[in-house]
């Protein structure tokens, strides 16, 4: 099979907005405790964070981490996670169905941002809560002194506000299943009022309103519609999650995700543009991708039995599961120009790139690495590129490109091209076309395999890794590359 694609210097999509590279902690499962946070971990550094955790989750150069929810947002008090460990009372979490320690809370995980060098993006509960408790929570993070909630960080230990510029205004309000669900029309009212408030209190910060917790919802996009109507002068961002699942085996369509990404992405940047014509509006709503994974292996076992910190939504991602998200990934940096925050969800153990042991090891699953790569190699300019592809099963889409590409300039002129053979079958010959860009150098790495529902376990940490494939070359003006069946691939074009 063959694939051309055209990489042009001068043709320019965007530059990705360093959020682009988010992730999200949620209190579920073991996404905190012995996830991020084990104080009798050998690793643990001063605040009881694992360090080992810490060392990975920098390497995946994560720009933002949303936090504390997701479902469990939308019952928490935050009042309760923060002062002195001692008095903070264990709680129930009704979404979950788990105990809630309260071990760490805002301070502490603004605390872990910063020394990983990441943005909170924090939401506020929408759910059992409101807007009054929205400006209280602001007011203790964000206000220098001298009022109540501002004193009481203070007097917690934290003399500096916490400066955190991302805010979202509840989550996945739409949806059944969120406490304190809400119509559309109900949802609107709430968040521009709370919206207004908490502008009132911090100018600066930037804020998120809830879209649909997926494009398969009936609501979806009227709600969009209905949200945007009312707050789009007053929001930053409307947000979007989507989860992919290969749980009935139709791999080939699952293998397609990136087009159902597309597709997603491009529906909402329908209603928001619909909306800003119809206010005459100069402001261009962005999207804040804010949940986006595979999910499916662990979808099941999603209730805790009222225990803390029980492993739930714990998927082992295989090859596959991988080169899936390489394909969600190149959709993402496509719409750079639209997408400015997206939040992998989530970061340790629940549906995340990273695993732990308790009281043991931590490793990378396959899909560590096209996020990875993306983040690492997708910082810099995204070409508006052409891709000519011979075709592969898409499943439910019918015959698709084999090859799904995106390629990313970085300030040297050195350029990166992310690719995807999603044909399970054959190899694709794909052919580079190089205009405006000098390179004589290329490497290409892909993460593929004999076995495609190979995982890495604590067993066999690396058992699966990108690796180096051979035959890559530089002839003139085009580059040369053979994509193995099933892969993710980084071909690299420099000097
Ligand atoms: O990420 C897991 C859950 O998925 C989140 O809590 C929720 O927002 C979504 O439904």
């Amino acid at each position: 099979m063959k694939a051309e694609i055209i990489l042009n210097h001068d043709y320019i999509i965007g530059e990705p907005d360093g959020m682009l590279f988010g992730s999200f902690v949620e209190h579920i499962g073991r996404s905190v405790y012995t996830g991020i946070y084990e104080p009798d971990h050998y690793s643990a550094d001063e605040y009881g964070f694992r360090g080992d955790v810490a060392q990975l989750v920098r390497g995946l150069g994560i720009s933002g981490i949303r936090y504390p929810g997701g479902n469990f947002v939308s019952g928490y008090n935050w009042e309760n996670g923060v002062g002195p460990r001692v008095t903070r009372p264990k709680t129930i979490d009704v979404a979950w169905n788990c105990i809630e320690p309260n071990l760490v809370g805002t301070d502490d995980f603004v605390g872990y941002c910063r020394r990983i060098g990441a943005e909170p993006i924090m939401a506020v509960n929408l759910g059992t809560a409101g807007m009054k408790e929205a400006a209280e929570f602001l007011e203790y993070c964000n206000v220098r002194g001298g009022t109540a909630y501002s004193d009481r960080r203070i007097k917690n230990g934290y003399r500096e506000p916490h400066g955190i510029k991302y805010w979202c205004l509840g989550n996945e309000m739409d949806a059944q299943w969120q406490i304190g669900h809400k119509t559309g029309g109900e949802y609107a009212r709430l968040a521009v009022e709370t919206a207004k408030l908490m502008k009132k209190i911090d100018p600066d910060i930037s804020l998120i309103a809830c879209g649909s917790s997926g494009d398969d919802l009936r609501t979806f996009p009227e709600w969009e519609a209905q949200v945007l109507a009312e707050c789009y002068e007053r929001v930053d961002y409307i947000s979007l999650h989507h989860y992919f699942s290969n749980a009935d085996g139709d791999t080939a369509t699952f293998l397609a995700s990136g087009i159902a990404a597309d597709s997603h992405i491009e529906q909402v940047i329908s209603v928001c543009d619909y909306i800003k014509s119809r206010r005459r509006s100069k402001k261009t709503m962005m999207l804040a991708f804010d949940e986006y994974n595979v999910w499916y292996h662990d979808r099941d076992k999603k209730k805790g039995n009222l225990q803390i910190a029980p492993p739930l939504c714990e998927d082992h991602y295989n090859i596959t599961d991988a080169v899936c998200l390489g394909g969600v990934l190149i959709s993402l940096l496509r719409h750079c120009d639209r997408v400015k925050i997206a939040c992998l969800a989530q970061l340790v153990n629940v549906i995340a790139p990273i695993i732990t042991v308790p009281g043991g090891m931590a490793y990378r699953q396959t899909i560590y690495y096209p996020f990875e790569a993306v983040s690492r190699f997708g910082r810099g300019a995204v070409l508006d590129i052409r891709i000519k592809s011979d075709l592969c099963d898409g499943g439910k889409y019918g015959a698709i490109p084999a090859v799904d590409s995106v390629s990313v300039l970085n300030g040297d002129g050195d350029a990166v091209v992310f690719a995807v053979n999603r044909d399970t079958g054959n190899p694709v010959s794909l052919c580079i076309a190089l205009q405006g860009i000098d390179a004589s150098v290329i490497s290409h790495t892909a993460l593929y395999g004999e076995n495609r529902e190979a995982i890495n376990s604590p067993e066999n940490p690396d058992r699966v890794l990108p690796v180096p494939v051979g035959g890559c070359r530089i002839d003139g003006k085009e580059a040369f590359a053979v994509l193995p069946p099933l892969s993710w691939n980084v071909i690299k074009l420099g000097n």
